[in-house]
């Protein structure tokens, strides 16, 4: 495995290997010590093109925490905002020859552009509406965690703004290739046409809700929301669609990627609520992208290991 730029990219082993390898590193989370040996002297390099919270200070930790390098560019504050174009970007950034490069954009396709431009590993942080896989590995975790390891046959629903949403690409087909039923659930307007190709059912009406084993909410994306229209208000779709207390059995899993808009996709109340496990979603993406940081650049599958036994 050279890069990861789509869930696709990868296989049931290959998750097993990823997933394995992060609850082996949440033990080294749980030290008073948090730091391992496993990349010093390699650099890893963030390049963010869209806002980030969780997604890049979990990777620049997880990279910490195995002893890398880290370089972190965002395009604000950047040449980027002098007109430097994305290739000349990565050119100058490439000359500090990191090992990987953990790349988000409002472009579809832009890991991939990257990876035409230098030997780094690629790992996509998110592109545009089109995938986001670190954020299914995590969300996976999540849910062993939250289930038991064997998810085969359990149910998922994932609730809200699929049209615009990166993480439900990616996640749909991390569920489907781990054998979980997936349902996807919102207003027509937010569910593209050719979602069911992914393996999941599609259902407007959100009362079948109550029977799944996890409900993972969506945020409503203001800003890739460009067709006027989608929506006749946030009220109206709170009515329909908001994920909150009347809706929800006891025993389900509420999960959300956030950032959350409290009160639209999801009530404050279940935010705030024990059934909501968004925290340890935040806890587990730094050891699955510990993990993933691990597999490309010194796992048994990487290039980077497979050259370096060739020069032993
Ligand atoms: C998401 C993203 O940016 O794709 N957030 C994240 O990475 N945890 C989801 C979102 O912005 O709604």
């Amino acid at each position: 495995m050279k890069h990861l730029l789509s869930i696709d990219d990868l296989s049931r082993d290959d998750v097993e290997l990823v997933l394995d390898r992060a609850a082996s590193f949440s033990e080294v989370a749980n030290r008073e010590i948090k730091k391992v040996p496993a990349l010093r002297g390699r650099t890893v390099l963030t390049l963010f093109y869209e806002a980030s919270t969780r997604t890049r200070s979990s990777f620049e930790l997880a990279a910490k925490r195995l002893s890398a390098d880290i370089v972190s560019f965002s395009a604000g504050g950047s040449s980027v905002e002098k007109g430097e174009s994305l290739k000349d970007t990565v050119l100058t950034l490439a000359a500090h020859s990191p090992d990987a490069i953990v790349v988000r954009a409002p472009w579809a396709g832009t890991p991939q552009l990257v990876s035409q431009w230098t030997d780094a590993a690629i790992i996509n942080a998110g592109d545009g509406k089109r995938e986001h896989p670190t954020q299914a590995l995590l969300d996976l975790f999540t849910m062993r965690q939250q289930l038991g390891a064997d998810l085969e046959g359990r149910s998922v629903w994932i609730i809200g703004d699929v049209a615009h949403s990166r993480v439900a690409r990616s996640l749909i087909r991390i569920l489907v290739l781990t054998g979980v039923h997936v349902t996807v659930c919102g207003p027509p307007t937010l569910i593209p046409p050719d979602i069911g190709a992914l393996g999941c059912d599609v259902t407007y009406d959100i009362s079948g809700m109550s029977d799944a084993d996890v409900v993972y909410t969506l945020r409503l994306q203001h800003e890739r929301m460009t067709a006027a229209g989608l929506l006749p208000s946030l009220g109206e779709y709170a009515a329909r669609y908001q994920v909150n207390a009347p809706r929800l059995s006891p025993n389900q899993v509420v999960m959300h990627p956030g950032p959350v808009n409290r009160g639209v996709e999801m009530s404050g109340e279940v935010v705030d609520s024990p059934q909501a496990v968004i925290t340890m979603q935040v806890k587990a993406g730094v050891v699955v992208r510990m993990a993933v940081l691990y597999e490309l650049l010194a796992g048994s599958r990487s290039d980077a290991a497979a050259k370096e036994r060739a020069l032993a």
